[in-house]
């Protein structure tokens, strides 16, 4: 039988409804909290049957139907699903059975998460103990800074859909965040209102596995333009890119950029600090000249002050109104004031423009007392 994993609880009772039209809501199973998921238990069905907006927001798993006694082996772990792997919160006694009970939720792999401890660690590689399935040969110096083709094709990649977005990572070389989905639903609802995003250019500095850009790159903008200095991330974008369906290229260090006119997102494997560089060519060209770059995206913690220079240099490139989004942990007595002594400084770093603070959201606790913060900051070129 099927079974409808949903994570983002806003579309449980949607979904819900929606089988019940269909009537492939299961009659007499109950809707399950399974982790982090709620697990919606479907009637006897062929899986072509499942209606399609239940599929865009869940992930469909097939399992044997459960006996009674299953519910006595649900663990009281605390864990993620992202299919096919569970993903155990760290600091939790883990024994064969609760691993058994896990592996009947039909995942394949399972492993402990623990947190990354070194905050210098601009990559955010993650630590993960993997306790069942294969993950793929163990880590090296090499294969971590200079990956091949056969290293890529030897890991494992878990996946996850938030938003109906897919994102794709290898977990024993990328991180992923699924507290970043308050501001992921900023990203789809509520960006296109402060500038808007079609035939525009969408820069991300800091772009990861691209789950901010994926969703910039749902709303049709001309370019996402990505920059990354992980190769692991950049594969998992890539892969995750072409699973939604968006051409997607990555440009290595060094190589030149010619664009195409079928780019949509286009992912530098270098340092952003080229970002400006390559953006002023960009911009040059007579078909990109009118083009606004509409949103810089700028998601590096604890803060992204080093991109703060290249971010103002690029938004004076646009011929319209560019909308920072610049993440830092903040203490929470003093967001407000900072955030506006944010606008000012991004001012005084680039001559002429001007700068106006939109709003700032609090995306999640980073620590007791301080926030992860967004801080949307708009930026204006005089002569645009
Ligand atoms: C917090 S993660 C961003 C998460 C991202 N939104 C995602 O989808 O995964 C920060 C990312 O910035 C990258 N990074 C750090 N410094 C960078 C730099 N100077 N240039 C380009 N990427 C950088 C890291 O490798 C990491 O993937």
């Amino acid at each position: 039988m099927f079974f409808a994993l949903v994570q983002d609880k806003k579309w449980i009772k949607r979904l819900k409804d929606n089988l019940e039209e269909h009537r492939l809501l299961h009659p007499t199973l109950k809707i399950t909290q399974v982790g982090d998921w709620t697990r919606i238990p479907l009637s006897q069905c062929s899986e072509s049957d499942i209606p399609e907006l239940v599929r865009q927001h869940s992930t469909i798993v097939e399992e044997e139907e459960p006996q009674k006694t299953d519910s006595k082996l649900q663990p009281k772990l605390k864990y993620s699903v992202y299919p096919p792997m569970a993903l155990i919160v760290s600091g939790q006694q883990v024994d064969e059975q609760s691993v058994q009970s896990l592996l009947s939720i039909n995942v394949t792999h399972v492993a402990i998460n623990s947190p990354i401890k070194d905050a210098t660690d601009v990559v955010r590689r993650p630590k993960i103990i993997p306790v069942h399935g294969d993950f793929g040969p163990e880590p090296t110096l090499e294969s971590i800074n200079n990956p091949t083709e056969s290293d890529f094709d030897a890991a494992f990649w878990a996946t996850c859909v938030q938003h109906g977005v897919h994102q794709t990572w290898a977990p024993r070389y990328t991180m992923f965040s699924r507290g970043n989905i308050k501001e992921k639903n900023r990203v789809l609802t509520q960006f296109n209102n402060q500038q808007v995003i079609s035939d525009s250019i969408v820069v991300d500095l800091y772009a990861g596995i691209g789950y901010f850009s994926l969703c910039y790159a749902m709303q049709h903008p001309t370019l996402v333009l990505c920059w990354e200095i992980n190769p692991w991330s950049v594969e998992g974008f890539a892969r995750g890119a072409k699973r939604n369906g968006i051409n997607v290229r990555v440009i290595r260090h060094g190589e030149p950029f010619q664009p195409l006119q079928n780019d949509r997102i286009v992912i530098f494997l270098e340092d952003n600090c080229y970002a400006v560089e390559r953006l002023s060519k960009l911009t040059s060209l007579p078909q990109f000249q009118q083009t606004p770059i509409s949103h810089i995206n700028m998601g590096l913690l604890p803060d992204c002050r080093l991109a703060w220079g290249q971010a103002m240099k690029i938004a004076a490139l646009s011929p319209q109104k560019t909308v920072l989004h610049v993440h830092e942990n903040v203490a929470a007595d003093q967001i407000e004031s900072y955030s506006l002594q944010c606008a000012d400084e991004l001012a005084k770093g680039q001559p002429g423009c001007s700068t106006e603070h939109l709003h700032t959201e609090r995306v999640k606790t980073f620590a007791p007392g301080v926030w992860h913060v967004v801080m949307d900051i708009s930026a204006t070129n005089p002569i645009s």
